[in-house]
């Protein structure tokens, strides 16, 4: 008899420990889910509140290029929320190394996003780089790229040519007219990191460009 009461004083104790960790678990978890309408393709997910937008995307058959992993330091995962988003929604992470151009035109980073509500959202199709197969139209293509000066056209060689818009140029080709003239910083192209920027940096050497 003297046992027993050790023995139902551990069975209450490990009852109460499961409860408490059941109510944390609960206090945890956010219930609910909210959807994505991607107007590219007229697509539209399902997804719990919470999760992280790039990840949801790629799981969803979106590969983004996202070079940085989800870091928040490339800007190749980026969407332009069309509807959704409050500007006092939009954190300093969602931003990045964003350009102000971008900034203006509603692009914010969605490896920076966690599902809070609806969402209506545009991707940039150079950065996508397969789709999933679904019913619906997706956007045209990016504009073909012009005729470039010679010294230009050394520096466009060396850059990724996914024109992500990162560097605020719409294309790789106008970032290399930017070098060339002057107007654009060397270590503008944020999705190519250092190995792009040593190589642009060679490239401009031989091409006689002041960078
Ligand atoms: S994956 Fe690089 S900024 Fe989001």
């Amino acid at each position: 008899m003297v046992y027993l009461v050790p023995v139902a004083t551990m069975a209450l104790m490990a009852i109460s420990v499961a409860l408490i960790l059941g109510l944390v678990k609960n206090l945890l978890t956010v219930e609910g889910e909210a959807k994505v309408k991607i107007v590219n393709d007229g697509n539209e997910l399902v997804l719990p509140l919470e999760q992280n937008l790039m990840q949801a995307l790629k799981k969803a058959g979106y590969d983004l290029f996202a070079q940085c992993g989800g870091k928040g330091t490339c800007a190749t995962c980026r969407v332009k929320v069309l509807e959704g988003l409050k500007p006092e929604q939009i954190t300093p992470a969602m931003l990045g190394p964003l350009s102000d151009k971008l900034r203006k035109e509603g692009w914010v980073l969605s490896c920076q996003i966690s599902m809070k509500n609806d969402l209506k959202i545009e991707l940039f199709k150079p950065l996508v780089m397969s789709w999933p197969k679904v019913e619906g139209k997706v956007a045209e293509e990016a504009p073909k790229a012009k005729e470039l000066s010679p010294a230009a056209a050394k520096l466009r060689a060396v850059l990724p040519g996914f024109d992500c818009l990162a560097c605020g140029y719409p294309t790789c080709e106008e970032f290399a007219e930017a070098l060339v003239a002057g107007k654009a910083k060397i270590d503008g192209c944020y999705p190519g990191g250092k190995p792009v920027l040593e190589r642009l940096t060679q490239a401009a050497l031989e091409a006689g460009v002041k960078a």
